[in-house]
């Protein structure tokens, strides 16, 4: 009896204070299961994926995050030719050098550009972390070259992130202003309004643009411009593993020779 008092109070307290926990959780979820036929030892890159995937990241995705890591013509690592990666280049608008006058503003105030040659990197959308900031609320849109190796789980968790989206956050779940909901998140409130939507984009090989599709081959580009020589490292491996079993043939051969007579 004496202990029903104690209990009872320890009950009132903690019971609503894990309910409360559970209602305002604000873990992340692990990444979705999800498994790219570029991973694992043997697993290589579509081509067609990652240009679909880099075409993604081009009309969606460049309009906030920059990817300046990457220069034109690296591109050929997705499969464009020299023709294809001038041609974009030239269509990009790459902040100029200075002018004669020692200028980089015109008169209006707004930067001057010129067209890009295949050796630029991709220009960023905004000049500087401050014009970032101030177009998205506060929040920094982070550069995209190496996120796939930065964040744990990877290809995983940015695929996570963005098929995330649209989800009913859990009862008493306090979504902040101008922030959106998304369980892979830490904290699950997210500053990037959901960049993907069914057709955000038309892909000219005639492959559905769901948001799934989308997700996928956007991060399958982000996977191959963190790492873009990750088929030569697995081929090399292969060809060391290769190397190193014959040279133990041959070192076991000459073994055999040597101590032939010796028997
Ligand atoms: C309208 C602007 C905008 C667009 C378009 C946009 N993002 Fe973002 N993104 C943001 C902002 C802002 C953040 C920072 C979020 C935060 O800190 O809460 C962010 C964060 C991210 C993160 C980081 C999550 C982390 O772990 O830090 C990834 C990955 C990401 N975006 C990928 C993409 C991809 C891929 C696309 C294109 C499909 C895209 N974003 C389109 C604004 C945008």
């Amino acid at each position: 009896m004496r202990i029903a008092l104690p209990l009872a109070v320890v009950f009132a307290l903690v019971v609503p204070a894990l309910a409360d926990d559970a209602a305002n959780t604000t873990d992340p979820l692990p990444p979705k299961e999800v498994a790219f036929p570029f991973q694992g030892p043997f697993g290589t890159y579509d081509r067609e994926q990652l240009q679909r995937g880099f075409q993604v990241y081009k009309e969606v995705c460049s309009a906030c995050h920059s990817l300046n890591r990457i220069a034109y013509h690296d591109l050929d690592g997705i499969g464009f030719d020299a023709a294809q990666i001038k041609a974009l280049a030239a269509a990009a608008k790459i902040p100029a050098e200075p002018n004669d006058k020692g200028e980089t503003y015109d008169s209006d105030g707004q930067r001057l550009t010129r067209p890009g040659i295949p050796a630029d990197t991709l220009p960023a959308p905004f000049a500087n972390e401050k014009a970032a900031r101030a177009n998205n609320n506060g929040a920094l849109p982070p550069d995209l070259s190496v996120i796939v190796k930065a964040r744990e789980g990877g290809a995983a968790y940015v695929y996570s992130i963005l098929s995330g989206f649209g989800q009913k956050p859990p009862p008493g779940f306090h979504v902040l202003a101008n922030k959106y909901y998304n369980p892979y998140f830490a904290g699950r409130n997210i500053s990037m309004p959901p960049p993907l939507t069914e057709g955000a984009v038309t892909y000219s090989d005639g492959t559905t643009a769901s948001v799934d599709q989308e997700a996928k081959d956007v991060v399958t580009f982000l996977s191959w411009a963190s790492e873009p020589k990750m088929e030569e490292r697995k081929r090399m491996g292969f060809e060391v593993i290769l190397f190193l079993l014959a040279l133990a043939g041959l070192l076991y051969l000459s073994y055999r020779r040597v101590w032939r007579d010796m028997h």
